[in-house]
C-alpha cells in the first residue's frame, strides 16, 4: 500500500532536554491514527513538527514522498486550543483559514455552507459561538480545519472538553465525515475508549520524554456502532493499551 506521510526520527529538544526523543511514523493514504500518551510525552509536539510550524531538532517529516520538514500549509491542522473567535459566526469562522491570507472565493463560501449543512451545521450558520453548544463549535472548528483542502488532518485532542454523551455523538460525526472525505487523519486523544473506537491503528506513546512505544491495529468492523463499546474484543484492545500506559508488570506476568 502507498504510504502518505512518512515522519522519520523526529526529534526535538530544548535547551538539550528532549521534549520528543526520536520517533518514527508512517502512515497510510486514508488511514485513521489515533495517538495516546500521558501529559508532556510530546504528542503536540510531534503535530507541531508534522505540520511545519515547529522545527525538528533532527529527523525529516514527508508527504506523498515530498519533503516538507519545516514547510507549512502541507496539512490541515485543528491544535488543542483551536477557538473560534466569538465575533464571528460560525459560517465566518469556518471560513477564517482562508480569510486570515486573503478574501475567501464565491466557490470556498459556497464549499463552507455546502460542508455546514452537509454536517449538521446549516441552521447555525449566523449564530456566534456563546450561541451554540461545546459540540456544535467543535464542529465549526473541524470544518474549519477541513476547508483547507489537505489531505492529512492532525487533530489535536478535538473533542477534550465535551462530556461522555457529546462526545460519542462526535465520534460517530466525525467518522463518517471521514467515511465521506476520504481524508487521512491524525487524532491525538486522552481517552482510551475513544482512541480504539476511531482508529485503524492507536499509536502509544510512553512518558516524558516520549516516544511511540507500540502500535496496536485495531481489527473491528466498519461502520463501528455503540455495540462494539461492549464486544469482547473492543475490551481486551482497551486493557491492552491501558496496561501499555500504567505499565503494569503484574499483569504482563500473569498472561
Ligand atoms: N516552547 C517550549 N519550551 C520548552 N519546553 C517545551 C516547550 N514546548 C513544550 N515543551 C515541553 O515539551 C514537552 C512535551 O510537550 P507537549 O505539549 O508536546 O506534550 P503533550 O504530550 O501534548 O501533553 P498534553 O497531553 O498535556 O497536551 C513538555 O515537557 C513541555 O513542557
Ligand atoms: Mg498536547
Amino acid at each position: 500500500m502507498s504510504y502518505k506521510l512518512h515522519i522519520e526520527n523526529v526529534s526535538k529538544q530544548y535547551a538539550g532536554t528532549y521534549a520528543l526523543t526520536p520517533t518514527s511514523l508512517t502512515v497510510n493514504d486514508g488511514e485513521f491514527i489515533t495517538i495516546v500518551g500521558p501529559s508532556g510525552c510530546g504528542k503536540s509536539t510531534l503535530f507541531n513538527i508534522v505540520s511545519g510550524v515547529l522545527s525538528p531538532t533532527q529527523g525529516t517529516v514527508a508527504i506523498d514522498g515530498n519533503d516538507v520538514t519545516n514547510a507549512p500549509g502541507h496539512v490541515g491542522y485543528m491544535m488543542q486550543k483551536d477557538l473560534l473567535l466569538p465575533w464571528k459566526s460560525t459560517f465566518e469562522n469556518i471560513l477564517l483559514g482562508i480569510s486570515l491570507t486573503r478574501k475567501p472565493t464565491e466557490q470556498e463560501k459556497t464549499q463552507a455552507a455546502a460542508l455546514a449543512t452537509r454536517y449538521g451545521l446549516g441552521p447555525f450558520l449566523n449564530n456566534f459561538p456563546h450561541t451554540m453548544s461545546g459540540g456544535m463549535r467543535q464542529r465549526a472548528a473541524f470544518l474549519r480545519t477541513l476547508m483547507f483542502n489537505k489531505d492529512v488532518l492532525l487533530l489535536d485532542e478535538p473533542f477534550g472538553a465535551l462530556d461522555s454523551q457529546t462526545r460519542f455523538s462526535m465520534q460517530q460525526w466525525l467518522l463518517n465525515v471521514w467515511n465521506d472525505q476520504r481524508r487521512t487523519i491524525l487524532f491525538i486523544t486522552h481517552d482510551v475508549e475513544e482512541a480504539v473506537f476511531l482508529a485503524d491503528r492507536v499509536v502509544v506513546m510512553s512518558p516524558r520524554p516520549g516516544k511511540v512505544e507500540k502500535i496496536i491495529p485495531i481489527e473491528l468492523e466498519r461502520p463501528r456502532e455503540r455495540g462494539i463499546l461492549t464486544s469482547q474484543s473492543f475490551i481486551s484492545y482497551k486493557r491492552q493499551i491501558l496496561d501499555l500506559i500504567y505499565n503494569d508488570p503484574e499483569r504482563s506476568e500473569h498472561e
